[in-house]
């Protein structure tokens, strides 16, 4: 029988892709489960170690995989985002809602500690937009903001009514260069940089102006594994703290590119689902909360990011000559 004692759910997407690899290296290969409802692909790198086929909306299939590994902490990444919510609004439901409550169900039966990556989608056009408090209004106008909602507050019950140790965050909207982004309203910032170096051209789908908090891939790994490793006797703000790194435009964005792509030529054809969606999230959030209560402190800002991201990509992509 395997000792592995991590398990991730939605493993192959752009966050799992590559939180399992950064587990495994803290934690012992054989110690992480990846798993998702889809199989991995040769060279995947959630597939090089112990991976379970497990849809999260069948509590069996999810009993099974944390009895089998006595598995003692689920990072429950499984979930639709925000642009394919709006479309599946239905599904993006039964996923993020029923899976999150069949994880935490489970994690009651078997004493497991629950992660759980809330959104900045959590907030909606009623909340203040710039440097958003950790208490504030929340009312989303997206399914995916629904579900995010509701999912902090069925964390923070599970807490206090069962005991079990949930945690999450506020994620922004996440830059990386490992696996694509699965269908959210802040792809664009990932996008860009793929078009910048291979086409030096890019149309993007939000307005210029639209200023959202975004972060790089590193900082949020840490930031998950390090909330994880907090002492619980200091987290007042479990479920969930506002994490932020850097805020910015596309137009501001696009700047720095042209920095180390000159000649970087960026159109806008504007998306009305995915505009409205920005639009109704804040400019920036204040995550005080996170620095004060677990010592959160990001490492990544603009210029680094879009550094070590043209450099990543022009070491993998065909460069336009
Ligand atoms: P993603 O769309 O890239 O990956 C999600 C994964 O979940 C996919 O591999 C998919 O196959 C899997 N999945 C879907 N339905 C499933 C089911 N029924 N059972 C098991 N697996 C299923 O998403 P991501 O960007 O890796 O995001 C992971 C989590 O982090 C989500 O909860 C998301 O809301 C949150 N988050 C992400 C970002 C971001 O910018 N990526 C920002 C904030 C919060
Ligand atoms: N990146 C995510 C989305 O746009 C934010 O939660 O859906």
């Amino acid at each position: 029988m395997a000792t592995a004692s991590i398990l991730v759910t939605g493993a192959l997407g752009q966050i799992g892709t590559e939180l399992v690899p950064a587990l495994r290296a803290r934690h012992g290969e054989s110690a992480v489960v990846a798993s998702d409802v889809r199989s991995p692909r040769a060279g995947s790198p959630a597939g090089e170690g112990p991976f379970a086929h497990v849809d999260c909306t069948h509590i069996r299939e999810l009993d099974n995989v944390v009895r089998r590994h006595r598995v003692a902490t689920v990072y429950h990444l499984a979930a639709l985002l925000s642009a394919v919510g709006e479309e599946k609004p239905r599904v993006a439901w039964e996923v993020n809602m029923g899976g999150l409550y069949r994880v935490l169900e489970v994690a009651r039966t078997h004493g497991c500690a629950v992660f759980l990556p809330s959104s900045i989608g959590a907030f909606g056009p009623s909340t203040p937009a710039r440097a958003t408090p950790q208490v504030t209004v929340q009312r989303p106008t997206t399914m995916y903001g629904v579900t995010k909602v509701a999912s902090e507050l069925l964390c923070d019950y599970y807490h206090s009514r069962f005991g079990l140790d949930t945690r999450g965050l506020r994620l922004p909207g996440l830059i990386s260069h490992v696996a694509p982004p699965g269908g959210g309203t802040t792809d664009y910032a990932v996008e860009i940089f793929y078009e910048a170096v291979r086409q030096r051209r890019y149309i993007c789908y939000l307005r210029p102006d639209t200023c959202l908090d975004l972060m790089y891939m590193p900082d949020a790994l840490r930031a998950m594994m390090e909330l994880m490793e907090a002492d619980p006797a200091r987290l007042v703000h479990r479920n969930a703290f506002n994490l932020s790194a850097m805020a910015f435009t596309p137009a501001q964005l696009a700047a720095e590119i042209r920095r180390h792509v000159p000649g970087f030529e960026v159109d806008y054809e504007i998306d009305p689902v995915r505009q409205a969606i920005a639009d109704s999230w804040p400019d920036a959030v204040d995550d005080s909360a996170a620095r004060d209560e677990w010592g959160w402190k990001p490492e990544h800002d603009l210029a680094s990011t879009t550094r070590d991201m043209l450099e990543k990509l022009r070491a993998r992509l065909p460069t336009r000559s």
